[in-house]
């Protein structure tokens, strides 16, 4: 009786069924009121006495792992199988915390969508750079100041591999292996040695653009600009332009709008002058052009070049540029709406 009762246990734990009929028939054969267990006890009569306990312990033992294994068995089919036309699998569970996009990335991505709409491509590159793509490409002097410690991170060890301080670098990788027409824009994220504070960060986000073909003038830019700047905050914003310097433009120019803050009356964001400055731009100087491999005589170019956290600040009014990395679920979630 014993051996028969090992027998069976075994048997019980190499059990597997493909189908509920399956789990049903293994029912039927071992625990219904006239499968082998039942019948089990039925002999158990018969069992002389000083065996009954241990005997005893071994059919409580198979009875419970075969309803143990048999109820396992149903469990396996019993969500697919399940036959309850009520049941609407499409519905979410419990109500899930969904969370909201960053606030530079939404402004990154309108920024971004307004000039592919005017036929610009998105271009990437990378964050550690060399120093070429970085300063010499873009027609820094190997004395500028940028190249300073004080402003750029280094790569321990490597005095060429850079942190990129702007975004720039990307003109000269799409320039390297692209003739024109080149039509790019180019959103990321750049790094400056800066203390921490509520008006600097060492790193921020920039989004450059560049613009390379046979008849390219100052007016296209100028234009494309305006376009930009009220698309972005509306149809009446104003655009000026002051003359300034960058080693890859020239002319190079910083451009001002209208302060969408106070409606360009004058308030503490700009600084009571009703302006306020949101990128920089000029024409690609030629010795750009062709350090990159881009002939300057049949080629010309426009670029630009923005700050995200800026144009963020002006449509949110954010105060504190830590809030941006910091991470505070309170803060984020103020974006909701702007999704
Ligand atoms: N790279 C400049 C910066 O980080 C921004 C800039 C200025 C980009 C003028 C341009 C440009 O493409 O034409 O401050």
């Amino acid at each position: 009786m014993l051996e028969k009762i090992e027998a069976l246990l075994a048997e019980v734990a190499q059990l597997t069924a493909t189908s509920l009929d399956d789990v049903e028939k293994l029912r039927i054969k071992y625990i219904s009121k006239k499968g082998l267990i039942p019948s089990l006890m039925n002999d158990f009569r018969s069992v002389p006495a000083e065996l009954k306990k241990e005997t005893g312990i071994k059919i409580n033992e198979l009875k419970t792992k075969a309803l143990e294994k048999i109820n396992a068995l149903r469990d396996g089919f019993a969500t697919s199988d399940a036959d309850d036309s009520d049941f609407d699998i499409t519905r979410t569970g419990y109500p899930l915390p969904l969370g909201t996009r960053h606030p530079l990335n939404i402004v990154k991505s309108e920024i971004v969508d307004i000039f592919s709409r005017l036929g610009f491509c998105l271009a990437e590159g990378p964050e550690v750079e060399d120093d070429w793509h970085v300063f010499s490409a873009m027609n820094f002097a190997d004395d500028h100041p940028a190249r300073d410690m004080q402003d750029t991170f280094f790569v321990e060890s490597h005095p060429d591999i850079i942190l990129r301080t702007h975004t720039s670098s990307v003109q000269s990788r799409v320039m390297e292996r692209q003739q024109p027409p080149i039509r790019i824009i180019c959103p990321g994220r750049v790094y400056r040695n800066e203390a921490i504070s509520a008006r600097a960060h060492c790193f921020f986000h920039q989004v450059e653009g560049l613009y390379v073909d046979e008849q390219v003038s100052f007016t296209d830019l100028k234009q494309v600009l305006l376009l930009f700047a009220q698309e972005m905050f509306g149809e009446g914003t104003k655009i000026r332009l002051r003359p300034s310097y960058f080693p890859f433009t020239e002319p190079s120019a910083e451009m001002d709008i209208s302060c969408n803050i106070c409606g360009g009356k004058g308030c503490g964001f700009c600084k009571h002058t009703g302006w306020v400055e949101i990128l920089g731009c000029g024409m690609v100087h030629p010795r750009v052009l062709e350090l990159n491999g881009i002939d300057s005589k049949k080629y010309k170019g426009y670029a630009f070049g923005m700050g995200i956290e800026r144009i963020t600040n002006l449509k949110y009014q954010v105060k504190d540029l830590r809030m941006f990395s910091e991470n505070d679920v309170r803060f984020l979630r103020e974006f909701e709406a702007a999704n």
